[in-house]
């Protein structure tokens, strides 16, 4: 059950396109907003206890005067909105609710740690930490609650970006000096993979693999408790905004598909948090800078951009022209303004030229994308200096390559990733 907090204003969704941003731009100003659908019962609304309620609908959807009246008659401060307009908002919420600002980072640590604390008493908490911001920030904050309760298992896979492993064993064993089992386990991943082009199936394997990688290493800590980063826009998601009344927010949700005879106790301390406060959470507790703003990463990672057949050699230069990109896109300052930029691996073979001699290399893609919700999505104008420079400097320092394309194709038509 994601916890109340006091001073919660409620939105109850009636339909609106940006009722996440919305809740957001409330919570800057300090006041805690929980999103719920409009068919929620009166007895869940209050069971939080709301300060304040805000009917949310866009001009387009359908008006429920009917609904509405009855949120209006649970005797709290009541608005309805058809423009999501922040400011009138958190005047209501100041004015009207007596909301006080005290929904705040420094604030809602402790009381993690606290809850965290209470939850787990003196038992184990193993978690899977894959380096992204969600599980890194929830690491630190069990850790910072537990200490070496904590045990972090780290997978890796073998599809890792260059310097990955050894990044995330520096933070959280050396800086962090946790509990942290690392798996070498690339050889088993890449000899299941050998041979296989097909996307699903990569997946598939990559997926299977993992959890069967993941649940021996658990098994070997024998904890009660389960770490997993799930953020409330997780939760949101699960919510159909008509959806099954009992289930309106989600206590357990999937265990990263976790097979059943593993039965663990969820500790989820960021199911409150948007992305925005969980960078701010991490970035409080001391957490690399290159950690908090990183991109989002899939769980299949490279494999999803090896094309085709997956075999070292490929990965190698898909490596090395990973990191080119990405060091080129952050000293322009373009890694930041772009929500994924990432270089592709084809199997696809041209001729090319290096220190005067004839090469037939293999192909690089680059593709950058920005998007709000990952639904759709539109390729970045990236500098075509910046292109350019990333051109030349791929072929001649990574050896194997001979040509880079630059893939500007939106979604859709295309995906964000190739596979
Ligand atoms: P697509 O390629 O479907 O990607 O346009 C949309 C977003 O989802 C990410 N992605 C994944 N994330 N497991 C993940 O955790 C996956 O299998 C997966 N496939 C795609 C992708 O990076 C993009 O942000």
């Amino acid at each position: 059950m994601i916890k109340a907090t006091p001073e919660t204003v409620l939105l109850i969704n009636f339909g609106c396109k940006d009722i996440q941003k919305f809740a957001r731009e409330i919570r800057a100003a300090h006041i805690y907003t929980m999103v719920m659908p409009w068919t929620t019962p009166d007895a869940r609304i209050l069971q939080e206890s709301p300060v304040g309620i805000i009917a949310c609908r866009d001009e387009a959807a359908p008006a429920r005067p009917e609904e509405e009246k009855r949120l209006a008659a649970l005797g709290k401060p009541f608005l309805s909105v058809t423009k999501l307009d922040a400011a009138p908002a958190v005047e209501f919420c100041q004015k009207q609710c007596g909301c006080h600002g005290l929904w705040t980072i420094d604030r809602f640590i402790p009381e993690a740690i606290e809850d965290i604390r209470k939850q787990v008493g003196d038992k184990k908490v193993v978690l899977g930490l894959s380096g992204g911001v969600d599980s890194s920030v929830t690491a630190a904050l069990i850790h910072q609650a537990v200490g070496k309760q904590l045990t972090c298992v780290f997978v890796n896979h073998g599809l890792l970006r260059l310097g990955e492993p050894e990044q995330v064993q520096k933070v959280f064993r050396d800086t962090f000096d946790m509990n942290l089992v690392y798996i070498d386990a690339s050889d088993r991943f890449l000899d299941k993979l050998a041979g296989v082009d097909e996307p699903e199936k990569k997946r598939k394997i990559i997926g299977k693999e993992f959890i069967d990688v993941f649940a021996e290493a658990a098994a070997e800590v024998d904890a009660p408790f389960l770490g997993q980063g799930s953020i409330y826009p997780d939760f949101l998601e699960s919510i159909p905004m008509d959806g099954n009344p009992k289930g309106v927010i989600k206590s357990h949700h999937n265990v990263g598909g976790l097979p059943e005879n593993l039965k663990f106790e969820l500790v989820e301390p960021l199911a409150r948090l948007f992305k925005d406060e969980v960078r701010a959470v991490g970035r409080k507790l001391g957490l690399p800078e290159v950690m908090i703003d990183r991109q989002p990463f899939p769980g299949p990672s490279l494999g999803v951009r090896c094309v085709g057949e997956i075999k070292r050699e490929y990965l190698r230069m898909l490596r090395e022209a990973d990191a080119i990109f990405t060091e080129e896109l952050r000293a322009s300052g373009w890694y930041a303004k772009t929500w994924q930029a990432f270089a592709v691996f084809l199997p696809v073979k041209s001729v090319g030229m290096r220190d005067g001699q004839r090469r037939y290399g293999y192909t690089i893609a680059l593709r950058a994308i920005n998007t709000v919700d990952a639904v759709t999505a539109q390729s970045v104008r990236l500098p075509w200096e910046l292109i350019e420079r990333c051109c030349l400097r791929i072929p001649a320092e990574v050896e194997g390559i001979s040509r880079v394309v630059y893939d500007c194709t939106p979604k859709p038509p295309a995906t964000i990733e190739w596979e």
